[in-house]
Parts: structure tokens; sequence; C-alpha cells
């Protein structure tokens, strides 16, 4: 099947995707859903290789592995678990069954819970101990971080509650950048982390906690925290009226949707929020129900699959023609890397092809003045997915928003078309002759045929985030089906966790470095000793 797939890739290299631009294609090679419009039609699929992924999918079956993770079944086999992000925005409370139990009726006490604590925080019932709360600092990593940290960046037009924070990485430079110029006595500290013993969060929490001890008389009085260990939150000291658990079946990465979410939910009020959550529903149903073929998830993941696995593509570049969407690129870079990183099956086998690709990416036009050269002109191709709304939010500002498609659609066109050299030497318009104008020409030749989508959507709202999200998120659970391996366990990141343990007494001088190898004992001496 994938020796398949790369004859075909090759087959194919030096086609024009130009050539395949017929009147029919741009409605035959795209996808039309809720508020968005995906056009695949800039990349070399054609229809037979369109069928060849669609039998892939089929071969992988999919449709029975889809109905496996919504229907609550243990898919994650490492862990034993099942897989139910899409439980928490199943806001008509269909019963979903783990294990022959309903979890409906929990996961809709729960957003009661947060919404009630939420409309208290910001009409100000809850208080701290200085006034109402101004400030929300969320205290988490990874899928405890992005997902809230995107979204309320992506909704900032919608935020009318407290100003949201976040702090993530350990380094003590982020907790007090964003700690200085806040007031403990109005600031609400969220510790967000599923497990709860997560290094950075759980340091920076109580770095946090010390901060708030210094000002006000009962600091865990104005701590929330979102977890699944309710033991180990209670050991911090937080009050279960202000903890929010979740089940096991949230994935880290998967879990913007619930508890994890509570601070965009304090910034932009829970009538938003359950707008994400419905944007995010509806892209759900479109998955189980849409045929394949007109299935966006699908459509999305096979243009993935033949651009990485079969044509051989080891990056893809996500750039959003949306300021607002700038923390996209990193919150999908867990949601595709986390998930599809791995080197073996489902079964234990080594895979026989790539895994996911390398994710990256910046807002447009920002890129277009940094790393575009690279894409346009580099000997790499780099598929490129682009994104953009209809309409800003800024509507003073139009002219602007119709500058900012204007250069989106460039960017694609110009990957499609390229420029050759008898054309580059026209545009330098007699100021070269003879040798110097080949020489001079043949740096400004656009080799064009790089492949490209564009996601169109009406405009950023809460519903159209979740829908984006959702899409993402649909998207690596095909591409992992296709490749079978378990696209829900991160069993990679351990193995750095137990070393930077241990390091932790050698750098401080309590332990020697004992079996490092000779760079890291080399660079632990260094560090020791310019730690004075
Ligand atoms: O180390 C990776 C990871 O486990 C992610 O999968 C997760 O989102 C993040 O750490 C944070 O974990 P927690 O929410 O348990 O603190």
């Amino acid at each position: 099947m994938w020796q398949h797939l790369r004859d075909r890739a090759k087959a194919l290299a030096d086609r024009p995707i130009r050539d395949l631009m017929d009147a029919d294609r741009a409605r035959d090679f795209s996808v039309e859903a809720m508020d968005m419009l995906f056009d695949y039609s800039k990349t070399n699929i054609d229809a037979e290789t369109r069928d060849l992924l669609l039998s892939m999918a089929e071969k992988a079956e999919l449709p029975a592995c889809r109905e496996a993770m919504f229907a609550g079944r243990p898919i994650n086999e490492t862990e034993g678990r099942a897989v139910l992000h899409t439980a928490l925005r199943n806001l008509d409370g269909d019963p979903v069954a783990v294990a022959g139990q309903d979890v409906m009726p929990d996961v809709l006490a729960t957003l009661s819970r947060m919404e009630d604590f939420a409309r208290d925080v910001r009409e100000g019932r809850f208080t701290g101990q200085g006034g109402s709360i101004t400030d929300v600092v969320n205290i988490g990593i990874g899928g405890s971080d992005l997902g809230p940290a995107m979204a309320a960046q992506a909704l900032s037009p919608h935020a009318d509650g407290p100003r949201c924070h976040f702090v993530s990485n350990v380094d003590g430079a982020h907790v007090s950048d964003v700690l200085a110029p806040l007031d403990p006595a109005t600031t609400l500290v969220i510790v967000a982390s599923k497990t709860f013993t997560t290094t950075e969060t759980m340091t920076n929490a109580e770095t946090a906690r010390a901060w708030m001890a210094s000002e006000v008389a009962d600091p865990a009085a104005q701590f929330a925290a979102l977890s699944t260990a309710s033991d180990r939150t209670a050991e911090f000291g937080i009050d279960g009226a202000r903890v929010f658990g979740f089940a096991d079946w949230v994935g880290g990465r998967y879990s913007m949707w619930g508890p994890i979410g509570l601070s965009l939910m304090i910034a932009v009020g829970p009538d938003d929020f359950r707008e994400l959550l419905r944007g995010a529903a509806e892209m759900d149903a479109h998955f189980r129900e849409a045929a394949m073929r007109d299935n966006m998830p699908v459509m999305l993941a096979l243009v993935g699959i033949w651009h990485n696995q079969g044509c051989g593509y080891a990056t893809r570049a996500v750039l959003p023609y949306e300021q607002r969407l700038a923390r996209l690129p990193a919150y999908l870079q867990q949601l595709e890397m986390e998930s599809n990183g791995k080197r073996v099956a489902m079964d234990g086998s080594e895979l026989s092809v790539h895994s996911g690709p390398v994710v990256w990416g910046e807002p447009g036009t920002n890129g277009q003045h940094a790393f575009y050269q690279l894409i346009h002109q580099g000997t790499r191709v780099v598929p490129c997915e682009f994104m953009v709304g209809c309409r800003g939010h800024e509507p003073d500002l139009a002219h602007q928003h119709r500058l900012l498609v204007a250069n989106c659609l460039a960017q694609s066109e110009a990957l499609l078309r390229g420029r050759d050299l008898a054309q580059a030497k026209e545009s330098l318009d007699g100021r070269f002759e003879g040798a110097e104008l080949e020489r001079q020409a043949r740096h400004r030749v656009f080799p064009g045929n790089r492949p490209s989508t564009t996601l169109v959507y009406s405009r950023l709202t809460p519903r159209v985030l979740g829908q984006i999200v959702a899409l993402y998120e649909h998207r690596v659970f095909v591409e992992g089906v296709i490749l079978g391996i378990n696209s829900f366990d991160q069993w990679g990141v351990e193995l750095g966790k137990e070393l930077a343990k241990a390091l932790d007494p050698v750098l401080a001088g309590d332990a020697e470095a004992g079996d490092k190898d000779a760079s890291t004992a080399r660079l632990v001496g260094w560090l020791r000793a310019g730690a004075g």
C-alpha cells in the first residue's frame, strides 16, 4: 500500500499542478461544510490519487475506528483508556458509555459547576481578599496551557471578563514576568494539570502561592485546580469547591473543551464558551456523518498522508492569516507531533513509513518577511496550509483585512505558478545583458508547482474556532488510523523527564555526575562553575 503511494507520487512529481486546473477542479477538489471551505485543488492530487488515498482509509477501517472512538471503547491501548474529548462538547447529553457507564451526567454537571464559578468570578460574587478578581493566571504546560492560551488570544474580541495570563515554562523568568504587574489580592490562580505531578506546573504553582502569601492572609482561597487527581489537589490545599475534575479519557492535548478551558471561560463568558463547544460538536457530527470524499477532516488528513508519506515532504507549515491565531501553530505542534510522532505501530512493530510530519508556522503576513523565501525558492518542498477569514473583527479596518486576504491568496498563487527563466529575464527589463542577464535572472526564478491548501472560514468567532480545532483533532486521528499507530499516548516525553529529575541534584552539587556521558558531565561542570 505504501509502496504504491510512493510510486504514484514519484510518477507525478514533475506534473505541473497548474495542468490539472480545469474549470471544475476548484469545486471538485474542495470541501464545503459549516462555515468553512477547504480547498486542496492546489495540490498534485488528481482523481485517481484521491481514490487511492480513500482506499487506504477504507483498508485501515477508518469508519469502524471512528465509531470505536465516539463509542468510548479503549482505543488508547497502551494506556487502556477511551478517547472521549468529543463527549466534552456533546451538549445534547446523548449517552456515551465507558465500561458500561454513561459519562454524560458527570460531564454536564462539571460544565455547569464551571459556569457557576466563572459567573461568580466575572460578576464579583467570588472575590479576592482585596476585592473583585481583576486577573486570572493559568499555570499549566503542554495541553494544560496551549489550548486555553491559544483560544484566549483567538477570541480576544469576545473577552469581557478579568484579564487572563498564562504561565507554563519552568524558567522562573516566566512566572516572575507574569506575576510582577499583578496585585495578589485581586488575582485568581488556576493550577491546571491533569496529573497534578508535572514538575513545571507544581514548581510554578508553589512560586505563585508564595507570591500570594506575601500579600494575602489565605492564599489557598484564591487558588482553583483543574485535574483528574483530587487527592493531590487537596494535598496542595485547594478547597474541593474550586476543583474541577475530569476523567482519564480526556487526553492532555485534547482537553481545552472541559475544565482545562476554565480560564478561557472566565475571559469570554460561559455563553461564548458554549459556542466554542457547539462549533466543535458540529465538526464532530460532520466527521461522523459526511461521506469520505466530502468529509473535511478526512480529506485534510489524506492531503497530509499524500504529502508526507507519499511525496516524502518532511514538514508542513500552518500559516493562519489571522494575527489572533498566532498561537495556533504551537497548539497544532503539540496536537500533531505528540499524537503522531510515533515509531511503532499499535502492535509494537516498527513503522515501515515515516510517522507524522514536523509542523510549524507563523501568522501571515509576518512569515512572508521571514521564512517564505525558503518556501518559494529553497530546495525542499514545504506543503503550506493557509487559513483566512472572510471578515475580521475591525469593521473600520476592512481595507487592512482585504490586504491580508490578498496576501494570503497571492502566496498560494505564487507557489502554484512560479516564475520561469524567460519571465524572470523579462522582469529585469533591459537592466542587464548577456551572461549577466542570465545570472541575475536565475536568482529570480521561482520553481512553482509547490502544493498548498487553503481553509477559508466566515469569521473567527467562538463557534468557528471550535470547528477549526476539532477539524485538526480529527485530521490527526485519521492520519493515525492510516498509519496504524496509537495517537493518544506520549511515551516519548518520559525519558527526558526522568533524566532531568536525576540531574537536578547533580546541578545543585548534592550528587555526582556519576554515569553521565563525557559531554553531559563537562556541561554540568561548566554550568555549576558558572552558577557561582
Ligand atoms: O509531558 C507531556 C505531557 O504529559 C502532555 O501530554 C500534557 O499535556 C502535559 O505534559 C501536561 O501534563 P499535565 O496536565 O498532567 O500537567
